[in-house]
């Protein structure tokens, strides 16, 4: 059982699929592990910690592996190079991009997608959204915090007091979460909102209002899978209103709203933009997905009088050590589950539902439901 560990060909990616740690796990289930040189360097990991693990470097790795562990998708040229049949396991952002998902099918590699975990119990170690989320929410108040020209917690000084910053967070699921607590952590006022009534109570658990208009629509908003439902026109505008009036008075907001499958709410216009102080900062963490904030762009960041709109992508890659330690033991958790330790060999479960929920292609073919073509479907 041979298993890889990619160098990230995208120049723009810090993580690492895995770590020392994992890598002495992996032995342990009797896989010999080699590593591509300079993968985990910025992660903060040399080469030699990887060696101290027990594992190999050496470059094209993935070429003869039966295991690939990888960050992002392999492109083209790439996974030309894997091994048929060879798993490979990453987050494949699989939405929209069919040519790139054939491209693996041809390539007979058998490729997993770790974004699309089932959010069960016995899943959540292995659950990379929430992992990676949760160190974008804390990266968002840093982030937040940096581009601001005044401290967050409330000083009294000889020289005179400087005033708590107020953190408002514009919807709370895990990134939402963090992002509280680390706002809160800094010293800042913090309210926060969101669509779904249960968040309610753990926003006020982490010393925060919640604010929302809390109509028959709201203590429905919630789905069985614990998302949030898209709301009616009635239901944003009377929540556009109360935001209107809130966040006039914020110094930072931090937008993480989004639906699954559609496109992220608009939840502040240009108008709300316009109405806030001078110095007052925006920190968009939906914008890869359109975005929560008008005006927001993708990796950028756009002042409008004064009023800063961040648009960094991918803010998980900003504390990218800590974010590698938690992919690379999310990617552990999986594998494991594949791995026959009686006789230290590969051994995937093709009926079990993590296998199914997460497998995209297998023999050729592009075989998960959602994303295999009409006619094979
Ligand atoms: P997400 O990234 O899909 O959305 C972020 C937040 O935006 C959500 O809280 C959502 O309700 C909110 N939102 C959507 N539209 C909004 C609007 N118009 N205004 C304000 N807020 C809006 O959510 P995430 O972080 O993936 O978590 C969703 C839920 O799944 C949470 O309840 C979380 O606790 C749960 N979860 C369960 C897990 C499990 O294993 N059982 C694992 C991870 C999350």
């Amino acid at each position: 059982m041979r298993i890889a560990v990619a160098r990230e060909t995208d120049p723009n990616e810090n993580r690492v699929a895995a770590t020392p740690e994992t890598v002495k796990k992996l032995k342990g289930f009797g896989a010999e592990v080699t590593v591509e040189p300079g993968a985990g360097v910025k992660s903060g990991i040399p080469d030699s910690e990887f060696t101290a693990a027990g594992a190999t470097i050496a470059d094209g790795a993935a070429r003869d592996a039966d295991v690939v562990l990888k960050v992002r998708r392999p492109g083209e040229a790439e996974v030309k190079g894997y091994k048929r049949g060879a798993l490979v396991i990453a987050i494949m952002d699989p939405y929209g991009n069919d040519a790139a998902l054939k491209a693996m099918a041809d390539a007979g590699v058998t490729a997993f997608a770790m974004e699309l975990m089932p959010r069960i119990t016995r899943a959540q170690s292995m659950d990379v959204l929430s992992s990676q989320a949760n160190l974008a929410g804390y990266r968002a108040v840093i982030d937040g915090a940096a581009e601001y020209g005044r401290a967050l917690p409330m000083m009294m000084t000889a020289a005179g007091t400087v005033s708590a910053a107020k953190v408002f967070v514009m919807g709370v699921g895990v990134a939402g979460l963090q992002a509280i607590a680390t706002a809160r952590r800094l010293g800042a006022v913090v309210t926060a909102t969101d669509v779904r009534p249960a968040v309610k109570e753990q926003v006020q658990s982490l010393g925060a209002k919640f604010i929302a208009v809390e109509d028959d629509e709201f203590k429905q908003a919630e789905t069985a899978a614990g998302y949030a439902k898209e709301m009616s026109k009635e239901y944003q505008a009377k929540q556009a209103a109360l935001v209107a009036e809130h966040i006039q008075k914020q110094d930072i907001v931090i937008t993480t709203a989004l639906i699954p499958g559609r496109p992220a709410p608009r939840l502040i216009s240009a108008a709300m933009v316009a109405s806030m102080k001078p110095g007052s900062v925006l920190i968009d963490l939906a914008v890869e997905r359109g975005g929560n904030v008008e005006g927001a762009k993708a990796g950028e960041i756009v002042e409008v009088n004064g009023v800063k709109i961040v648009g960094h992508l991918n803010l998980a890659n900003r504390v990218a050590a800590s974010a590698s330690g938690l992919y690379a033991k999310n990617l552990l958790n999986f594998l494991e589950t594949m791995i026959d330790k009686a006789s230290k060999s590969l051994a995937v479960k093709w009926d079990d539902d993590l296998v199914k929920a997460t497998a995209l292609t297998r023999d050729g073919a592009v075989v998960h439901p959602n994303f295999a073509p009409k006619s094979a479907a």
